[in-house]
């Protein structure tokens, strides 16, 4: 049970296992890694799935021959190791070209070239059978509000995507778009920074069906939000289409730590959700768990290896202490006593509108409010502390 395998559905971004070290202080501090290497590594560790942006596996502006060249080599791994590629994405935000972004750019010539970028990258998914394109816009934002007209950059977004979907529709791909919220960074500010943003901008588009989220574990906890409360809100709009999943610690810089190096509470909370909180007590999420993480920069290439197995690890240990939570005739007192099915009853009966209801005295003449004073109590403390006894194994 704690042996990663295929179905648990492991993925890993190119980028996450590749990454070298940088970061604004300082250059790289390991070397970067082949994707064949990667494949074969990630496959032996249990993973299911690789992800990738356009410039991790091809150099932006690579000749036809050679992109051709590296996405014939990863294809070749593929078919020997049997990794999918279940997601792609496409980077439109290292270059300098897009230093004011992509979709949204003041510069009109730049948000096309954007388009181009993506449309190529889609034609790439489609070949290599990914399901999911996220869309990660870093660098859609902006820093000074005289700078950019937030209202015509969400109009340019839109007419962006718009294009996109008509793009796969006429295309007969099938593929669906996941929009990753981030509140900042690289940006002073960016475009759709919470889940809850994205929710709303999707139900803007002409074909809203087509388009879900990718919500980061960490990304919503820098805004200050609670992460699983947003995938629950997501799962219940129909649009939670991909996860990325790593550690953060509190509101600051985007850490990517490994999942379950941080914040274990939402994390349990998260694989008990995913794992357990669908109909029937199964999988709420069918699809890729998708670990978006950084291995940290002191790290040789041994502490890559064995970060991404941490957080394979990690989500199978929380499953399995999810499932003895799940299990335990206490909690499942604790949840009776606290009423947490009862939350999924109708508050209005079969047909009853305002009228059964103003006629029912017990809603009103004859109930009870003062009843709830000094009593009543929900024992959402003790259900609290049955979660603490099971993450800690004391239970
Ligand atoms: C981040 C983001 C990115 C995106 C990725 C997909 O850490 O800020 O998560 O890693 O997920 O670029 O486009
Ligand atoms: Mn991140
Ligand atoms: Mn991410």
């Amino acid at each position: 049970m704690l042996t990663p395998t295929p179905q648990d559905r492991f993925s890993f971004g190119l980028w996450t296992v590749g990454y070298t070290g940088s970061d604004p202080f300082g250059g790289p501090t390991r070397p970067t890694l082949d994707v064949v290497h990667v494949v074969e590594k990630l496959a032996e560790l249990g993973a299911y799935g690789l992800t990738f942006h356009d410039d991790d596996l091809f150099a932006f502006g690579a000749a036809e021959s050679e992109r051709r060249e590296q996405i014939d080599r990863l294809k070749q791994a593929l078919a020997d190791t049997g990794l999918v590629v279940p997601m792609v994405t496409t980077n439109l935000f290292s270059q300098p070209v897009f230093k004011d972004g992509g979709f949204t750019s003041n510069d009109r010539s730049v948000r096309r070239f954007a388009l181009r970028k993506v449309i190529r990258q889609i034609d790439l998914a489609a070949e290599l059978g990914a399901e999911t394109l996220v869309m990660w816009g870093g660098r859609e934002g902006a820093e000074y509000d005289h700078a950019k007209d937030i209202r015509a950059a969400i109009e340019r977004y839109r007419e962006a995507v718009n294009l996109l979907a008509e793009y796969v529709t006429d295309r007969g791909y099938g593929m669906r778009f996941a929009i990753e919220p981030k509140p900042n960074e690289p940006r002073g500010d960016i475009l759709l920074p919470t889940v809850g943003h994205a929710l709303a901008f999707i139900q803007t588009l002409e074909r809203p069906e087509l388009f879900g989220v990718n919500p980061e574990f960490g990304h919503e906890q820098m805004t200050g939000l609670n992460f699983v409360a947003a995938i629950q809100q997501a799962l219940e709009a129909g649009k939670l289409f991909h996860i990325d999943l790593n550690g953060q610690r509190g509101i600051k810089y985007d850490q990517d730590l490994v999942f379950g190096h941080a914040d274990l509470y939402q994390a349990f909370a998260l694989v008990d959700l995913l794992e357990f909180g669908g109909a029937g007590g199964g999988r709420a999420y069918e699809g890729p768990r998708h670990f978006d993480y950084k291995p940290s920069r002191t790290e040789d290439e041994t502490g890559v290896w064995d970060s991404a197995a941490a957080n394979m690890r990690n989500y199978l240990l929380l499953k399995e202490r999810a499932a003895a939570f799940r299990a335990d005739p206490e909690v499942q007192r604790a949840l009776s006593d606290a009423q947490v099915d009862e939350l999924r009853e109708p508050t209005l009966s079969a047909g009853e509108g305002h009228e059964q209801l103003l006629a029912d005295a017990s809603s009103w003449e004859s109930f009870d409010a003062g009843a709830h004073f000094g009593a009543h109590g929900y024992g959402f403390v003790r259900l609290q502390q049955l979660v603490t006894e099971h993450l800690l194994g004391a239970r």
